[in-house]
Order: structure tokens, then C-alpha cells, then sequence
């Protein structure tokens, strides 16, 4: 007799069945991975920044590289909510108005639609999440307030109080759930991380990209037209996984892992460490099929170690605060 893995996942009110999603803006926001990937088999699907009107992006090149990943500068390129709600959604969901968001009810493809957005200000947002709350295809928001590749983007994180104003503000302008993603380049990331879920987030989701730049030699110039650009892929794991221990330590909040995650290994050592869901983001360009491949492999996983439930992983990491010593330069 074969055991039966469980590997549901609940936050709040919304029931995942499974831990695994893709990371904002290397998934697409409709169909672009349909032939490499059963989006139902997915536990949820985040799409590409949707801002409140179209946006060209940087100029070429805003792609590079790098050891172990990559830096972007894409810019939040996308045809603006309009469009998104028009176009997008309906490729998810029949019922756009009367469905059971929280057990995707009325999909035309049954699995969570998280929308993330963004915005130069506060009022912005709040346009956007009203657009989004009459949307019964969408399951929960995901406010991008850590852009790194757009002039006005990163302030909003860059301070406890402001992140604490954007949520709150959004948070009174919709019954959705809302996942806050952050930035590591915020001075004071556990300040912003505990504004965020003062202010009611519902989740956190961690990490956006790291600025960074690479050069080319023969021209002497940037390799990015932006001069700089997000650093993403395996370069970012360890980061990842100390902001995420970080959060979990201090505070009782499901988290959104995200940050070079490009095997089932990688995607165990978020879990263990506490992430509810885990994003699959650079891997989907190395590897389109990776969310499926990463998936079996966690079940490969529970089946070697007997274990039936994904609630048995999560947070499974055993360390003492007492062993938490951080020596600079070792
Ligand atoms: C090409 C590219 C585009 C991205 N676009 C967005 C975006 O539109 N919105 C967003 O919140 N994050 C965006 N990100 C950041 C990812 O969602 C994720 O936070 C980051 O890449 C870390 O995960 P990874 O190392 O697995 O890629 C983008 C990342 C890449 C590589």
C-alpha cells in the first residue's frame, strides 16, 4: 500500500495544495510556461508586477549572467491593470464575479492566482487593489514595494513607516489576502518586516533581487543599459535563507520563500527553515519544467524520511538562539 503524501498548505484562509509557486515577473502572467508545466499542479501562481498603467520597461540590454545568476533590470515592464483584467484573468478564471476565491471556485484552472502589484504611491496601490478586489479569478495580492529596477519603487520598503502606511492603506481597501514582498537591501528589514504585519499583511514573501552591476571590459561600459540591475538565482540563496530564519525567529508569520531556489533540495532547506510556500524564480529560465521536477522531488523526500505530511518539514530546523553567533570575516 502506497502512503499518501499530504501536502497541503493553509494560510489564513486560503488552502494551497501544495507548497510550490513561481516568483513574480519569471513566470509570465498568463500562458507562457503551458507547455512546460500543468499549472494545476502548481499550489499557486504569481504573476508578473501589474502596474496602474502600461510600462515599457528599461532599455535593452536588462539581461546579464553572472556566476550563479543573474542580474535584470526589466523595469516592471507590463500593459497595466486594465489590460491584466481583461486579458489575464480570464485565462484563469470563468467567473470573474461569485466564485470561492479561497478554494478556487469558478477556475477555469484550479489553482491560486496571487497578483502582485505596484505603484509610485500610496494611492496607486489602493486603485489597484480595489481593481483587483471586484475579481473573484484572484486569490490574493502581493504588493511589490522592493523593486529595484525602477526610480520610484524602493522607498516604500526602504522604511518601517512608509511600508507600514502602503499596507495599512491597501489593507482597509480590500478583503483580499495580502502578501508583502520586501527587499533585502532594507536597512532595517526586521523594523519593515514587523511594520508590514502591524499594518495587517497577511504573509510576507522574501527576497526580492539584491542591486548589482557587471561590466564589460572591451567597451568599458555596463553590461546593463540601467547600469544596475537585480541580482537573482543561486548567488542570492544563503541571503534568502538568513532573512527567512530571521523572520521566523522573531515573528509568527507564513512567509513566501523566494531566492535561488533551483532543486527540491533548495526548495527543503526553505521549508525546513520555516517558508510556507517556496517561489521557483531564475530556475524557470535555466529550466522550464523546474517547478514540477522540484515537486516530485520534495515528495521523494517525505516518501525517504516516512514522512505524510508537509507540516512535518516546515520548520523543522533545529538550532539553538544561543548557537546564532555571527563572526565577521569567519
Ligand atoms: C527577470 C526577472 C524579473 C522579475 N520581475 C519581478 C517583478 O515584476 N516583480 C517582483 O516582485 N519581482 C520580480 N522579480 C524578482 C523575483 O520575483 C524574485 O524575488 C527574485 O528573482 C529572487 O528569486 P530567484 O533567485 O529564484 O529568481 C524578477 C526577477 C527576475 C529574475
Amino acid at each position: 500500500m502506497t502512503t499518501k503524501i499530504d501536502l497541503t498548505t493553509k494560510i489564513g484562509n486560503l488552502v494551497f495544495k501544495n507548497p510550490a509557486t513561481v516568483a513574480s515577473g519569471t513566470f509570465g502572467s498568463k500562458d507562457e510556461y503551458i507547455r512546460y508545466v500543468d499549472y494545476e499542479k502548481l499550489g499557486a501562481i504569481v504573476t508578473k508586477t501589474v502596474t496602474p498603467k502600461l510600462r515599457k520597461g528599461n532599455p535593452m540590454p536588462r539581461i546579464y549572467e553572472t556566476p550563479s545568476g543573474m542580474l535584470n533590470a526589466i523595469g516592471l515592464q507590463n500593459k497595466g491593470i486594465d489590460d491584466f483584467i481583461e486579458n489575464k484573468i480570464p485565462y484563469f478564471s470563468t467567473i470573474l464575479h461569485g466564485g470561492s476565491a479561497n478554494l478556487c471556485g469558478g477556475r477555469k484552472i484550479k489553482t491560486h492566482l496571487i497578483v502582485n502589484i505596484a505603484g509610485e504611491s500610496i494611492e496607486d496601490f489602493v486603485m489597484l487593489a480595489k481593481k483587483l478586489d471586484r475579481e473573484d479569478g484572484v486569490s490574493a495580492l502581493e504588493l511589490n514595494i522592493s523593486c529595484p529596477n525602477v526610480k520610484k519603487g524602493l522607498e516604500f520598503c526602504a522604511k518601517p513607516d512608509l511600508t507600514y502606511d502602503v499596507v495599512k492603506a491597501v489593507k482597509d481597501a480590500t478583503k483580499l489576502p495580502i502578501f508583502t514582498k520586501l527587499s533585502p537591501e532594507a536597512r532595517d528589514f526586521l523594523g519593515v518586516a514587523e511594520a508590514a504585519i502591524k499594518a495587517g499583511s497577511n504573509a510576507l514573501s522574501l527576497i526580492n533581487t539584491i542591486r548589482g552591476m557587471a561590466v564589460d571590459i572591451e567597451k568599458c561600459r555596463p553590461q546593463l543599459a540601467n547600469v544596475f540591475g537585480g541580482l537573482s538565482g543561486p548567488a542570492i540563496r544563503p541571503i534568502a535563507l538568513r532573512y527567512l530564519h530571521e523572520v521566523k525567529r522573531e515573528f509568527d508569520i507564513p512567509v513566501m520563500a523566494m531566492g535561488g531556489i533551483m532543486t527540491a533540495q533548495d526548495a527543503l532547506e526553505f521549508l525546513i527553515t520555516g517558508a510556507h510556500l517556496i517561489a521557483v524564480g531564475t530556475a524557470n529560465f535555466v529550466n522550464p519544467k523546474a517547478t514540477m521536477e522540484i515537486l516530485e522531488g520534495i515528495e521523494d523526500y517525505m516518501k525517504r524520511k516516512s514522512y505524510t505530511s508537509i507540516d512535518k518539514i516546515r520548520g523543522s530546523l533545529k538550532t539553538k538562539q544561543a548557537d546564532e553567533k555571527y563572526i565577521p570575516a569567519g
